[in-house]
Formats: C-alpha cells, sequence, structure tokens
C-alpha cells in the first residue's frame, strides 16, 4: 500500500498542476519576428536556434574537422524476425585534448546496398548497452523493434547518451565535454552558455550522421532522429541543430522537449532544473518560476525544423509531459509551417486517445497509456517518416 502510495507520488506529483482550467494566460514570443516571407526564414531560422543554444542547452562543440569510422558487422536471424545485420560503428575523431570515440550500433535490413541504400532511424537511447544491442521486447523503456523497421525496408541506429555524456549530473561532463575543454574541472564553473547534457547527445547523433553521409548502403538523405522522454527532448534540440535529419520525433518529451513551458502543466522549468541540472545550460534556471521571461517556448523549437518534419508522440496518462502542451506546440509552429507552404493545425484537431493528426509535416498522436516507447509509437513512426519521404520524393 505504502509502495503503490510512493509510486504515486512520482508518478503525478501533487504540488503540480494537471488541470486544463489552471493553466495560466501566457503570450508566446513570435516565431516568425521580422520575417513575413520564405526567403526570410533560413535567417529567423537560425536566430531562433541561437537563442535555444544561448538560454536553454547550451554551446555545443564544433564539430570535429575529420572523422574515421571502424565497423565489425553480423548477420543476425531470429526465429519469425527478418534476416537483417547487425553493424557495430566506432566513430573517432580528434579533440583538443586526442582522440575520442563513440560507437554506434545499427540494424540494417537484408539487401541494402548501393543501389537501393535503407532510409534510417536514429535513435538516441538511454538505457545501458546491452547484448544483444537491441532488445526485441516491449516492455523495454526505451523500446527498439528492429524486426518490423527492417521487414519495412529501414535500418535503425542506436546513440548511446553514456558514451558521449552520462546521463548523471556528477559525471556527464567527464567524456565529451571534457574532451572539449568544457568540463568544470577545466572551466571552474560552467558559464551561462555551457553544454548540457541534452545538446551533447545530440551531437553525438550527429556524428552518425556522419558515417551515413559516407555508408553507401544508408540513405543520407532520409534520415530521421528520434527520442523517448530525455532522450526525445534531446532529439528535438539535435534535429533543430542539424538540419541533415529529414524526420525529427519526440515521443513523451514533455518539459524541456514538446511541450510549451508557459503552460506549467505537469513539470515545470524549476522543477527540471533541480532534478536534473546537467540536461540544461545553467542560464536556463534564470526562468524557473519565471518562464514567460523565457525569449522562445518550445513552439519554437518545432518551427525550427521546418521545412523538414516533425512530430510529437504523446500518451494520454502522462500528465507530467503535458501530452496538450505537446500538441500546442506544433499548433504554435503554424507561422513557420505556412511559410513553407504547408496547411494550418488548429488546437481543436488535437485527437482523442487511439487519435492521430498528419498535417504536411506535422503530425502528433495520443497513444492511449503512460509514459513509455511502445510499439504502437513506432508504428505511428514508421507511417509518418516514411509517408514523408516518398513526398519528398515526388
Ligand atoms: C523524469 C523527468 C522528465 C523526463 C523523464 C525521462 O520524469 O522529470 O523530464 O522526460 O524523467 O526521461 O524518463
Amino acid at each position: 500500500m505504502l509502495a503503490a502510495l510512493l509510486l504515486a507520488a512520482v508518478a503525478a506529483p501533487q504540488e503540480f498542476n494537471y488541470d486544463e482550467a489552471k493553466v495560466p494566460d501566457y503570450t508566446l514570443p513570435p516565431v516568425l519576428a521580422e520575417a513575413d516571407a520564405p526567403e526570410d526564414w533560413p535567417q529567423r531560422r537560425a536566430e531562433i536556434v541561437k537563442l535555444f543554444e544561448q538560454h536553454v542547452y547550451g554551446v555545443t562543440p564544433p564539430a570535429p574537422e575529420s572523422i574515421a569510422f571502424e565497423t565489425s558487422s553480423e548477420t543476425v536471424q531470429w526465429e519469425g524476425w527478418p534476416e537483417v545485420e547487425w553493424r557495430d560503428v566506432t566513430i573517432a575523431y580528434e579533440t583538443p585534448s586526442g582522440p575520442f570515440s563513440q560507437g554506434v550500433t545499427v540494424v540494417l535490413p537484408a539487401g541494402a546496398s548501393a543501389e537501393k541504400p535503407a532510409p534510417v532511424f536514429t535513435l538516441i537511447r538511454y538505457t545501458p548497452r546491452s547484448r544483444p544491442p537491441i532488445s526485441k521486447d516491449e516492455p523495454e523503456r526505451d523500446y527498439c523493434p528492429w524486426g518490423p523497421i527492417a521487414a519495412a525496408g529501414c535500418a535503425v541506429a542506436v546513440v548511446y547518451v553514456d558514451d558521449v555524456a552520462p546521463d548523471d549530473k556528477e559525471r556527464f561532463d567527464s567524456k565529451l565535454l571534457k574532451a572539449y575543454g568544457l568540463d568544470r574541472e577545466t572551466l571552474g564553473e560552467r558559464p551561462a552558455d555551457g553544454c548540457g547534457a541534452l545538446a551533447a547527445w545530440g551531437w553525438g547523433a550527429s556524428r552518425f550522421l556522419d558515417y551515413c553521409e559516407q555508408a553507401e548502403d544508408l540513405d543520407a538523405e532520409r534520415v530521421a532522429i528520434l527520442g523517448h522522454s530525455r532522450a526525445g527532448k534531446a532529439a528535438w534540440w539535435a534535429g533543430a541543430r542539424d538540419p541533415r535529419f529529414s524526420v525529427v520525433i519526440s515521443n513523451n518529451s514533455g518539459c524541456g522537449g514538446a511541450a510549451l513551458s508557459r503552460r506549467r502543466f505537469g513539470e515545470t522549468v524549476a522543477k527540471i532544473n533541480d532534478s536534473f541540472p546537467h540536461w540544461f545550460c545553467p542560464r536556463f534556471r534564470t526562468y524557473d518560476n519565471n518562464e514567460d521571461a523565457l525569449p522562445v517556448d518550445q513552439h519554437m523549437l518545432a518551427a525550427a525544423m521546418a521545412p523538414r518534419a516533425v512530430y510529437a508522440g504523446s500518451a494520454s496518462e502522462d500528465g507530467w509531459a503535458d501530452p496538450r502542451g505537446e500538441f500546442l506546440s506544433l499548433v504554435e509552429a503554424n507561422p513557420a509551417f505556412a511559410l513553407c507552404g504547408d496547411p494550418r493545425l488548429a488546437p481543436e484537431d488535437m485527437p482523442e486517445p487511439g487519435g492521430v493528426v498528419t498535417k504536411g509535416r506535422r503530425g502528433y498522436h495520443l497513444r492511449p497509456g503512460g509514459h513509455s516507447l511502445k510499439k504502437y509509437d513506432w508504428e505511428r513512426y514508421l507511417q509518418f517518416a516514411t509517408e514523408q519521404w516518398k513526398n519528398a520524393a515526388d
């Protein structure tokens, strides 16, 4: 009984707002500012990315000047599943303090070749590495169903957060950030725009895209990025920064991800900064209980994907991540997508649990149930991304 009560308290802390009627009035910063024509958008987009860098996620290291890849592969056939290739890629580059490497596991469909390169789903994953690297069991929290993905002719790659920035407030800067002299030991104190863990994870995902660009059997024009929860926040930010990701998806990413901070529904800026100070840049703390002072809100992150495709997956019982706030970010990104010729989304378009809405380059679904990445979510992501890739090719 006590355990059940404690669990309930963890899942839905009571001091936070879960009542739509208590969402305060708010005014969002404008998406377009002075921009009013498609040709103005690249510059406005760059300004938006810079604002998020300075106020929310922090400045990442520059892309390495040279990068090398080593691979080892095995063919795997599990009963009832398509034959696939498991490829371990070691990505190595020079940093100011010497060589650094990270590993990515890719599962390719049989038959991927230079003539038929496979589109790729890049999953930022925060569960520890395991062998087999990618489980086929749904109960896992950031589950990765490589069988159905391969059956759809796509590859899936797993970027492990621990390789670049351990998800730990004491150790997050002990790897990549240390290699670049951006760790607390070297700097003494984190600067206001110091790189946080979410940005470092996305930076690592971009190094995998560097690999896709030279791997003949992967289609670098059709690479999606996604993640669940904290990794969903990282995926949206990685997609905003790196326009080579053509489809950008977050699953239940909530505060600091797809959800509008000004709604203060479920998790708040003050709470996330208290619990996970290493995820963001130190300046983000100045917006604790002060969301209206933020020069951005998360609708601008969705907008930064335009004219590429962006998707948010929510879960109906995941109040902590504010499913409606996740949907409204997509809605409020209207000006950027309208500029690119897409239809508008309206607040009334929000689906009931079990529903999906896709308009132009934006998609959303509300899975019945709680906080998790499920087969249901993946099916929708596969469908959305393949449709987007097809539309882009037509
Ligand atoms: C916590 C955190 C969320 C985060 C989640 C997760 O619940 O408050 O912001 O999304 O962990 O990553 O699982």
